[in-house]
């Protein structure tokens, strides 16, 4: 297949010198064993890449597994990629096989292979090393023929440096970089993108297609990305489901960007692609935002299963049920603040300055926010006993965000 027929076939849209190379080198390497290490930042379309080269190479008629490593819990990954013998752990009441055996003979994609726990790393080198692995609560050594192909959106080199990720595993799995451009990066593509994630959208959903003004389209190729396609995508979906107005301006453009993001200061954001990702101000404040957005949806998942729970497991005074509601008020309050994109209307009346005294106030929030959920993560560890699973199963968060959250606090278990 040549790299037209393989943007056809995995509907890959671009035709930007470094997606053409990226594809170019996946199909070069495809047909070979190597490990490949895909790098890019959140949004730019890497999980693709893993699926071109497993499907032209030798292997593709066996199996193919991809695993997000940040979504399993620390303490059940080894046994989930390893399998682990009955009784080798509280709970193991039989054996069970892991992905590299299941999957012996095809492909394994490790996504976000930044997250894996240092004692999965010591396992995961030993199986690229010589095709060894052993299952958990056994000394049994198995042998296993997988490829692996990761993925990371974070800089390995600086979780190498806070001894977070071993340099010997990275060496290993970079045998063959393949590196995924931001959006900001290939410029030509976004446009055709765009209409293209619009087109299809106004097709499902039975919408007339959009047109574009020209100082619209200048815009969307000016506009940073910081959430490259997917942020793309998301925004061309809304504008073709929710905008009345069928011709496009600059301004309903503008008023679907987040507030927080300007395109007047172009000089913050590097040109030059071996700076780094994290180098720009405004990166650095959308991860911020974006980490707090998160930390806010989990406690409003808590809050809300609080209020769901109907048996009362945890007692509230009524004074604290007020505190509760109020703070669920302002912060619906402030959700609509941060996220202009549910309401264009809000947004085009704005003026668009980045306002400091806006995020300052919202930092001072999600501290108290901080404060309130260590106090239910407490309480939810008390009730069961300080028994993991079931306080994050009533915490509404994975049992892994639990152990993290319990670090973070400090909680004395
Ligand atoms: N070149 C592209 N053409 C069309 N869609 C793309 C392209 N690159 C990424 N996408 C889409 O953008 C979204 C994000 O891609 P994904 O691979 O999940 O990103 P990540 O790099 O974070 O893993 C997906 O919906 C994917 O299909
Ligand atoms: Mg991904």
């Amino acid at each position: 297949m040549n790299i037209q027929q393989i943007k056809q076939r995995f509907e890959i849209i671009g035709n930007s010198p470094q997606l053409n190379g990226a594809i170019e080198t996946a199909l070069q390497i495809a047909p070979t064993n190597l490990s490949v290490l895909i790098s890019g930042e959140s949004g730019t379309g890497k999980e693709v890449f893993s699926q071109i080269i497993h499907q032209n190479s030798t292997r593709k008629h066996n199996q193919y597994i991809s695993i997000n490593c940040g979504a399993i819990p620390d303490g059940t990954i080894d046994s989930e990629l390893f399998g682990h013998e009955k009784g080798a752990f509280t709970g193991a009441v039989d054996s069970r096989k892991g992905y590299f055996e299941v999957v012996n003979g095809g492909t394994i994609f490790l996504d976000e292979v930044g997250e894996l726990p240092l004692s999965t790393q010591v396992r995961l080198l030993r199986v690229l090393e010589n095709g060894e692995y052993i299952r958990v609560g056994t000394s049994k050594t198995q042998k296993t023929d997988v490829r692996i192909i990761a993925a990371t959106n974070v800089d390995l080199h600086s979780t190498i440096e806070q001894g977070k990720f071993r340099e010997d595993l990275y060496y290993r799995l970079n045998t063959v970089p393949i590196i995924i451009p931001p959006l900001r990066e290939r410029k030509n593509d976004i446009y055709l993108l765009f209409k293209k994630f619009s087109n299809d959208s106004c097709e499902k959903y039975g919408m007339p297609k959009l047109n574009f003004h020209e100082n619209a389209i200048e815009l969307l190729v000016k506009y940073q990305w910081p959430g490259n396609i997917r942020q793309l995508k998301n925004i061309a979906e809304q504008i073709s489901v929710i905008e009345k107005e069928r011709y496009i301006t600059y301004d309903i453009i503008k008023s679907y960007l987040p507030k927080s993001y300007d395109t007047r200061f172009p000089a913050l954001i590097p040109k030059n692609s071996e700076e780094s990702n994290y180098a720009s101000e405004r990166e650095i404040l959308f991860k911020l935002l974006f980490d707090m957005k998160k930390d806010m949806n989990e406690l409003k998942k808590i809050v809300h299963s609080i209020f769901q729970d109907n048996e009362q497991n945890i007692h509230m005074t009524h004074e604290q049920a007020h505190v509760l509601n109020n703070f669920i008020d302002e912060h619906q309050e402030h959700q609509e603040h941060q996220e202009p994109i549910h309401n264009p209307q809000y947004q085009r009346s704005q003026h668009e300055k980045i306002d400091i005294e806006d995020t300052h106030e919202i930092i001072e929030e999600s501290l108290s926010l901080a404060q309130k959920e260590e106090e239910f993560i407490k309480k939810a560890l008390a009730k069961h006993n300080g028994k993991r699973k079931p306080a994050a199963e009533e915490l509404g968060i994975s049992e892994r965000t639990l152990y993290r959250k319990i670090k973070e606090y400090n909680i004395q278990e």
